[in-house]
């Protein structure tokens, strides 16, 4: 099975205006190697939603990689609209991924209710959002890493069915 490609995308006004150094980012690089991801970029975003669209769009539409991992952004504060950039741009909701990660953290954190993490499908592309700390990634990310190669092959029409 070819190696998939996963690009990150961090939604943080800080950290964009150079304020606050990326943990989170480097979280998901190290996690998504060992499950055997060629990993892209971390691309560092303010927290905007038509830049937030536009980044998602390209790397979807260009084909630069299978699976989309935002970080940040995902919680009350006025400016927090990754899940709203999210779901603009997907044409299919994949609900059950941050339901999964909101209900497995609750061991961590109640305060993982907070987070309005959302998922989807466009194109051929798994975007998936994540809290915005280095721990809340470490929780949710390596929780469902295992199982989003299937999901993408199913998706890319590299696997036909879900026998195993
Ligand atoms: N999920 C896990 N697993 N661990 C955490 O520490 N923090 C929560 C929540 N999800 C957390 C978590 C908190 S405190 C907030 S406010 C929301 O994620 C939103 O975070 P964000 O705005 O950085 O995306």
């Amino acid at each position: 099975m070819k190696r998939k490609k996963v690009s990150i995308i961090v939604s943080s006004d800080s950290g964009y205006r150079g304020e606050r150094e990326d943990l989170s980012g480097p979280v998901i690089r190290e996690i998504m190697e060992k499950e055997g991801y060629e990993v892209g970029d971390i691309e560092i975003c303010p927290d905007d939603l038509d830049i937030l669209k536009e980044r998602l769009c390209a790397i979807a539409d260009r084909k630069e990689a299978e699976l989309i991992l935002t970080t940040g952004g995902t919680g009350f504060s006025p400016r927090d609209c990754m899940p709203e950039a999210t779901k603009a741009v997907c044409e299919r909701e994949v609900p059950g991924i941050p339901e999964a990660m909101r209900a497995y953290s609750m061991q961590f954190t109640k305060r993982a209710m907070l987070s309005r993490a959302a998922a989807g499908i466009r194109g051929t592309t798994l975007i998936i959002n994540l809290p915005g700390s280095p721990r809340a990634v470490r929780e949710c990310l390596e929780y469902v890493a295992p199982y989003l190669e299937h999901g993408i092959e199913i998706l890319t029409g590299e696997a036909q069915n879900c026998a195993r």
